[in-house]
């Protein structure tokens, strides 16, 4: 993905028919821009509806935000990475700290997530982060780095080149307690210093995203800050008018 990536993630908000007038009022508002890739991640069921919302307008990519961790069966509920793929997505979120916080995710079924995607050809965006309680013990790097390193653990070198990280510390999520520039910084270059170990000078290019109460007043500073590749944004990204005051930053 071409940087900075501008990703939303609109979580359980906007089924298909409030995600089609949010298409319409976004491309209306949004000029189109080479220097960077936006993402939309609608909830499952919205995804075709936002495939077909945005037409024929490739500069802005479709992402799932999560799948299942088994390629197919009896798994009433769940969503696999075909079937994303099948409804238009290239990218999408694994391990986000709802996913491991509400619904209980190992690292061991990000692992398996990851790697399906990556088999299937879609971008993962893998979401690590510390909570509160961690920050608070001093073991945001550690916290951050194993979940790195458990979630690329099954992918080769290639597959982790093609993948991207997004940095979401739980106790800014939704908080309006956003991470400083300064603060973002400190865990990009850590996690980036991984990445350049796990895969190589390649790494370089890997896209690491902040996320964590991104705002249109604090996106510019918060993509500005050293190894922030892009945003991954939730609530602000529900409002037409701010997501492309950020998406335009
Ligand atoms: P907020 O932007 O609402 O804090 O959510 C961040 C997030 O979880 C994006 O994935």
């Amino acid at each position: 993905m071409k940087g900075p990536v501008f990703a939303a993630n609109w979580k359980m908000h906007l089924g298909p028919t409030e995600a089609r007038a949010f298409v319409a009022a976004f491309l209306a508002r949004y000029t189109p821009r080479e220097d960077r890739t936006v993402v939309l991640c609608p909830p499952a069921i919205s995804m075709s509806a936002v495939r077909d919302a945005l037409g024929d307008r490739r500069d802005i990519l479709l992402g799932a935000q999560n799948v299942y961790s088994e390629p197919k069966g009896a798994f009433t509920g769940e969503t696999s990475v075909a079937m994303a793929a099948d409804a238009g997505a290239r990218v999408v979120l694994v391990g986000h700290s709802e996913r491991r916080h509400v619904f209980g995710e190992t690292d061991e079924a990000t692992a398996r997530k990851c790697a399906l995607a990556s088999a299937q050809g879609l971008v993962p965006i893998l979401c690590v982060g510390e909570t509160l309680e961690q920050r608070e013990a001093g073991e945001t790097e550690q916290v951050s780095l194993r979940q790195l390193r458990a979630g690329l653990a099954s992918l080769s070198r290639e597959q982790v080149l093609s993948c991207a990280i997004a940095y979401e510390p739980v106790w800014a999520i939704g908080t309006g307690r956003t991470a400083t520039p300064a603060d973002a910084a400190a865990v990009h270059t850590v996690i980036r210093r991984e990445l350049l170990a796990l895969a190589g000078p390649g790494a370089a290019g890997i896209s690491i995203l902040y996320g964590g109460s991104v705002n249109r007043e604090n996106a510019a500073a918060l993509v500005a800050a050293l190894e922030v590749g892009g945003l991954l944004v939730g609530g602000a990204s529900l409002d037409p008018e701010s997501w492309n005051a950020i998406a335009s930053t």
